[in-house]
């Protein structure tokens, strides 16, 4: 249709992307994709689980297609996300008979062995594609004394894990950018921990060239000056930083559930929606790029997480209409 395009509404240095799987490079979906936004990010098919079940057995149909579509649309690809806790096959944690790894040294070697061929297997494969790699995921938990999630990674490496997959990403991918990815930046705390591991390991010559900040909020939380800050606190560090996985759920409160959403309520989100890209695009500077996690209502994570019900967290709605959300970036005089 003729509403303005979503990208437009950011300066040209801040792409704009989506998440996407298979269904939203057809169809509907790939005209509101190719209208409306400069990069996509595979939601799950470029994930361990996805490109590597099997030691050694690469499985790429999935993360080809993608890239393939994104490649003849001329859009961009961040990929996600080369080492994480979830949606990484049990054999990677499994040691030489077959045991779950304990923290041993041969173990340690083994593990970092399986970490850096499957780098160099994915990260070189998307070489001439990938603009940016979220090359470590989720690694900070601001409840352990140092920061560091006890994830297995961490139990049998320490911090080895996170310096390997960053020195073989760039070895492999030298052209992309290599983020570190977070959910919850937020959170000063947990911010904080994620700040001075950076800055530890661009100090030890660890090639980490930004920091994600996922960015699920909803509804009430967090306060807009937070969102600001979480931009602003990185700035010293001399690193990108982009939004990688933008949403706003309807709920404050994990167990809320509304069938239908009220309508007004979508016009508050639109209002918040208002106010939180006008903070994003004072800090704009500080940023090269704003990727939403989907791209309509009718196709969202969060009507499973953490429970199952509908949420409505995209500019888009469940028929991929611009919805108040989306008038909230592009031109609030049209909010109701
Ligand atoms: O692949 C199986 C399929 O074989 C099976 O038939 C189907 C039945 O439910 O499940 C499929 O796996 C699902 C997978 O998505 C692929 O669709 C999993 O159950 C489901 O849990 C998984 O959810 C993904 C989630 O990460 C899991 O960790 C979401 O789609 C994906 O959007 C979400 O993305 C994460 C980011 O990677 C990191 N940040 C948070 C974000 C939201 O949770």
């Amino acid at each position: 249709t003729d509403i303005p395009a979503l990208r437009d509404a950011f300066p040209e240095h801040v792409r704009v992307g989506g998440a996407v799987e298979r269904p939203e490079t057809v169809g509907v979906h790939a005209e509101l994709l190719e209208r409306h936004y400069d990069s996509v990010t595979a939601g799950n098919a470029m994930k361990w689980d996805a490109t590597e079940p099997t030691e050694g057995q690469f499985t790429w149909d999935e993360a080809d297609h993608i890239v393939e579509y994104a490649r003849e649309n001329g859009l961009g690809v961040r990929g996600h996300t080369l080492v994480w806790h979830n949606q990484t096959p049990a054999w990677v944690f499994r040691d030489a008979d077959g045991a779950e790894m304990t923290p041993t040294p041969e173990n340690k070697a083994l593990l970092l062995a399986r970490l850096e061929a499957h780098i160099r297997a994915v990260a070189g494969r998307y070489a001439d594609d990938v603009y940016a790699w979220d090359v470590v995921n989720e690694v900070i938990d601001e409840s352990q004394p140092d920061g560091m999630r006890r994830s297995k990674w961490y139990e049998i490496t320490g911090l080895d894990y996170i310096r390997t997959a960053f020195r073989v990403a760039r070895e492999v991918a030298p052209d992309a950018k290599l983020y570190i990815n977070d959910y919850n930046t937020e959170i000063p705390a947990k911010r904080a921990f994620l700040h001075d591991l950076v800055a530890q390991l661009k100090a030890e010559g660890v090639p980490v060239d930004g920091v994600g900040h996922q960015m699920h909020i909803n509804i009430a939380w967090p306060a807009v000056g937070e969102i600001e800050r979480t931009i602003t606190d990185f700035v010293d560090l001399d690193v990108e930083q982009q939004i990688t996985e933008f949403d706003m759920s309807v709920y404050d409160n994990p167990t809320d559930s509304y069938d239908p959403v009220p309508a007004e309520l979508l016009v508050e989100q639109g209002y918040r929606y208002r106010d939180v890209f006008a903070a994003l695009r004072r800090q704009a500077d500080h940023l090269t790029g704003i990727t939403f996690w989907g791209l309509g209502d009718d196709r969202t994570w969060l009507t499973q997480f953490p429970i199952a019900r509908i949420d409505l967290p995209l500019p888009f709605d469940q028929r991929l209409q611009a919805k108040p959300a989306y008038w909230g970036i592009v031109d609030p005089t049209r909010l109701p």
